[in-house]
């Protein structure tokens, strides 16, 4: 049920400074739209005690869709019971607030329930809210961002709004149209990522992003929005705090596509990529799309052996690449597939005409539920359900998401791939020797770091990769390409790669292009690409020492011990002493 309702509770410590930013006067007033147990309500309420409100409870109103919830908040805070609404918080706002009320400061911590995780209701509910307060943002997105976007109709001028949201917001498409509402609406944004995962206890992985949202008014021109990193719970804390008092130094401005991990903790401008000469976007030579959507990858993909039970034959089936991580080189050929087929991969894909009427065929069909059918979707937008559509013959694979990125492989015979690998299709004008020169180089230092910032960093630490953050990956090609050079290097990387030393691949990559691009060591020097490199993966995988050790190996110069400012267990599984026990009973004593 809590998964249901989205209820994770936030630490008190980081409420507590959450709460401390957004009152700044003793008389303001403050909602926070889905209180849990009414952690945000207790550290509002010590807020506008410390500013010298006595009656700090009037001042506060909640709302809570579950009714244990709100009795957990009225219990824990002393809360009124006129001033908690048990509803669905986006059916009771309107464009005149919460029943012609609306707030000084409205705070929390919404439910992050995403649309395939909703309830046909809560759908219902979404649905109708966009309607009603004409909401900019589709009906396609995550329950929080539904919340933040309506908050605003019960702000009042002047108002502040912070919540603790997912690091969605950083990257995910609908959520760029409201930061974007939110730049134009206050005159001051703040987005302050922090890497340290907040709900570990209570099982969730997801990283988080306060958001700050300063004197709003109801037009304004377009204002920047700055984004801060915070390695740990406790730096956060400092930071609002730092915020509050009006000593933070200046941040760095949000681009059009921001990843927290890229940004170092004390904001220094990141390397410049696009700059180097010599650089390009591979979105110039290649078009990128994303493999074959089955919509029943168990039924449709199949090992030899059950090919050969079910009678189906060959010319009913194509080759695929099961996985990316069976791209074990810089080329996938038959020899590779076949090897597969062997080791008994389901490596084959049914796509039959939809003309064969052969009774092994009919009869493997028929097994299929014929409820799951009807209700499967990518099956009732295409002629034959039974037929994948198969698409043109790729170039070349890129690997979907992983923990490091990018890799491609050459699709040397005719093989395809479902939709957890990308299919690369190089533009007519690209010579072989080109395409060889390109896919070797978005193996190097560069592009790993390129595909870092424009990729997407998920909590579990994987790298994923769309086919439009694909095409935006730079990579470097020297001005004149040697074919023995570049079949030489070729040959080392492949071999290198196959043998799993992906690093020593990376360096011999790295060494031709350092060596054929004279300018090169000058305009981006290779130990500071390493140590921006190292640092950007360290900060996404919050567990940075395969890769530490890789890079002490090949290259001991330029690691060292020190370098490593934050220990893996401070990021994987421990919590910062903020985020442990907070002295509660104490804080209940002084409410009452
Ligand atoms: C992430 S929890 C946060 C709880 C609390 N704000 C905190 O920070 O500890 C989200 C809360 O949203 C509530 N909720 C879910 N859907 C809601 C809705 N449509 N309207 C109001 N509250 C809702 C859940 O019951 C849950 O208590």
């Amino acid at each position: 049920m809590r998964r249901s309702l989205g209820r994770y509770d936030t630490p008190r410590p980081l409420s507590q400074a959450v709460a401390d930013w957004a009152v700044r006067s003793p008389n303001d007033e403050a909602l926070e739209p889905s209180s849990g147990s009414g952690v945000f309500i207790l550290s509002l309420a010590h807020r506008l005690r410390q500013l010298g409100q006595k009656s700090a409870i009037d001042q506060l109103w909640a709302c809570d869709i579950d009714s244990a919830a709100c009795t957990q908040t009225i219990q824990a805070t002393g809360l009124n019971k006129r001033h908690i609404w048990n509803a669905d918080f986006l059916s009771l706002i309107s464009t005149d607030g919460i029943n012609g009320r609306k707030f000084d400061c409205i705070v929390g911590n919404p439910p992050y329930i995403s649309l395939h995780r909703m309830s046909v209701e809560q759908r219902q509910r979404v649905s109708d809210s966009v309607d009603r307060l004409k909401l900019d943002i589709g009906r396609r997105a995550s329950l929080w961002a539904y919340f933040l976007s309506a908050s605003i109709h019960a702000l009042r001028l002047h108002g502040r709004v912070a919540f603790i949201l997912p690091e969605s917001i950083l990257h995910a498409e609908y959520a760029l149209a409201i930061v974007r509402t939110f730049a134009k609406s206050f005159v001051r944004c703040s987005l302050v990522s922090l890497r340290e995962r907040c709900f570990i206890l209570d099982g969730a992985a997801e990283r988080v992003v306060v958001l700050l949202a300063d004197d709003f008014r109801s037009v304004l021109g377009q204002t920047e929005i700055s984004l801060h990193e915070c390695v740990t719970a406790d730096s956060a804390i400092s930071f609002l705090t730092s915020l509050r008092n009006g000593t933070a130094s200046a941040l760095p401005s949000l681009n059009g596509h921001a990843v927290p991990h890229l940004l170092p903790p004390t904001a220094e401008p990141i390397i410049e990529l696009a700059t180097v000469k010599q650089s390009y976007q591979l979105g110039d030579f290649v078009d990128i799309k994303i493999g074959v959507v089955t919509g029943a990858d168990q039924f449709f993909l199949l090992s030899e052996s059950q090919r050969e039970k079910l009678k189906l034959r060959r010319a009913w089936l194509m080759p695929v690449v099961p996985r990316f991580k069976e791209c074990h080189g810089l080329t996938f050929c038959r020899k590779d597939w076949r090897s597969l087929r062997d080791r008994g991969q389901k490596c084959w894909l049914l796509a039959p005409s939809p003309e064969i009427t052969a009774k092994a065929l009919l009869s493997y069909l028929a097994t299929f539920p014929v409820e799951s059918k009807k209700l499967n979707r990518t099956f009732t937008k295409r002629k034959h359900w039974f037929s994948p559509v198969p698409g043109r013959k790729a170039h070349a694979f890129l690997r979907y998401m992983g923990t490091a990125g990018p890799r491609l492989a050459f699709a040397r015979f005719n093989v395809n791939c479902t939709n957890i690998i990308h299919r690369v299709y190089f533009h007519k004008d690209v010579s072989v020797l080109k395409r060889k020169a390109i896919l070797l180089s978005l193996h190097s230092s560069y592009s790993q770091l390129s595909a870092e910032f424009e990729g997407r960093a998920y909590g579990s630490g994987v790298l994923k990769l769309e086919p439009s953050e694909g095409r935006r990956i730079r990579f470097l090609l020297p001005e004149k390409l040697n074919k023995n050079v570049i079949d030489a290097c070729f040959k080392a990387a492949n071999k290198l790669m196959k043998k799993g030393d992906s690093t020593g691949a990376t360096a011999v990559i790295d060494d031709w292009l350092f060596h054929g691009i004279q300018s090169l060591q000058a305009a981006l020097p290779r130990q500071r690409l390493f140590a921006v490199l190292k640092t950007t993966i360290q900060r996404r995988l919050g567990y940075p020492q395969h890769f530490m050790t890789a890079v002490i190996h090949r290259n001991g110069s330029i690691d060292s011990a020190s370098e490593n400012q934050f220990s893996p267990s401070t990021l994987r599984n421990t919590q910062s002493a903020a985020l442990k026990s907070y002295p509660r009973q104490i804080e209940l004593l002084q409410a009452k």
